[in-house]
């Protein structure tokens, strides 16, 4: 069979991002970030609409060029059908229709989630990673899911435990925000983490049952906990932010990994990866890399630019996709959640 061209497009939330694939190869995975938002502390979706709108053709088009690949040459259009927000969604979504019915395209829905997981086995024409067998565990930990997947092979999962409020993410953006940090909250956590005590302070921990996740009750406790340490002294979060920090940082990934070990000890898979925007935490990646030591898990922790979302993730999904036999038609629509 001739090498498959993908173009992919993803526009789910506040990145427009674009990436061509030739089969499993990366040659380009260009991303647009919207700062527009962070004034705001947190998404504004009509802003991120109008956003999208202006970048998606110029990150195409950079995509393109750095790949050396022309529009003709596209086989396989992937492009995000959701979960995400809504008007984001469509941007990714019309464009896609229309680049497929002017070049003759084959057009490929993805789901965002999936992307993080197969992000796993993008490789590069000068780097080939690892990749995991199958099937394994992954955490997949963003702003908007939380869920431990069982991944079968690359089309089918099975989803073992999930949050049944906030995601992890959230978790991190929420306090970052009550500590008047900028979003997103996760990665000055991170960085302001490194410098605190993670034994400083203790928060509630959720009790929930089976594999599912709780962060709401998290947030909660960590608010009162400021505020009646703030009527005592209010420049409390000025001066123990970084034990704050530290100290949130460590409850939401002790929170993440019993779970995890407790999904492992079930099904008795040792191949484990992470995925998702906090699976950029330096926290915890070192983690699972000890766990993974200790426990004999096999683990495989993305490099930093295929954590958060990126083109390449949906790109990816969308060549396995067309490979197991999917088409999308053009009547195809964006879905806010799936
Ligand atoms: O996967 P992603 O880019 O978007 C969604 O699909 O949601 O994840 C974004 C989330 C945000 O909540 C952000 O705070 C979090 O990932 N994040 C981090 C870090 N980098 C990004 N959380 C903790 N530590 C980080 N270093
Ligand atoms: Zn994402």
């Amino acid at each position: 069979m001739k090498n498959l061209t993908i173009l992919g497009i993803e526009s789910s939330c506040d990145d427009t991002s674009a990436a061509v694939l030739r089969d499993n190869l990366m040659l380009s995975n260009v991303l647009a970030n919207q700062e527009v938002h962070q004034k705001y502390g947190g998404v504004i979706p009509e802003l991120a609409s109008r956003a999208h709108q202006q970048n998606i053709i110029p990150v195409v088009h950079r995509a393109l060029d750095l790949a050396k690949v022309k529009v003709k040459e596209i086989d396989v259009i992937a492009f995000t059908r959701g979960p995400g927000l809504l008007g984001s969604l469509l941007v990714g979504t019309s464009f896609s229709k229309g680049l497929a019915l002017a070049t003759g395209a084959d057009l490929v829905e993805v789901n965002h989630l999936q992307g993080h997981i197969l992000s796993h086995f993008i490789d590069e024409p000068e780097i080939r990673r690892p990749h995991p067998s199958f099937p394994f565990l992954c955490l997949l930990v963003s702003g908007g899911h939380t869920q431990i997947v069982l991944v079968k092979n690359y089309l089918e999962y099975e989803i073992l435990g999930e949050t049944i409020d906030d995601a992890a993410g959230e978790a991190f953006d929420k306090c970052a925000k009550r500590m008047n940090l900028p979003y997103p909250g996760g990665p000055v956590i991170d960085k302001l983490a490194k410098e605190g005590n993670p034994d400083a302070f203790h928060f509630a921990k959720p009790r929930v049952e089976g594999l599912d996740y709780s962060f709401s009750g998290l947030k909660t406790s960590f608010l009162y906990f400021l505020r009646d340490r703030i009527a005592e002294n209010p420049l409390f979060i000025e001066d123990r932010k970084a034990d704050l920090c530290a100290s949130l940082q460590r409850t939401i990934i002790d929170v993440l990994m019993s779970n995890l070990v407790k999904a492992v000890k079930q099904t008795g898979i040792f191949e484990i990866a992470i995925a998702g925007g906090v699976s950029a935490n330096s926290g915890l990646r070192k983690r699972i890399y000890e766990e993974g030591v200790t426990r004999g898990w096999k683990t495989y922790i993305p490099e930093f630019r295929f954590t958060t979302d990126n083109a390449a993730m949906i790109a990816i999904t969308g060549y396995y996709r067309y490979l197991g036999g999917f088409r999308s038609s053009l009547d195809v629509a964006p879905v806010a959640r799936m």
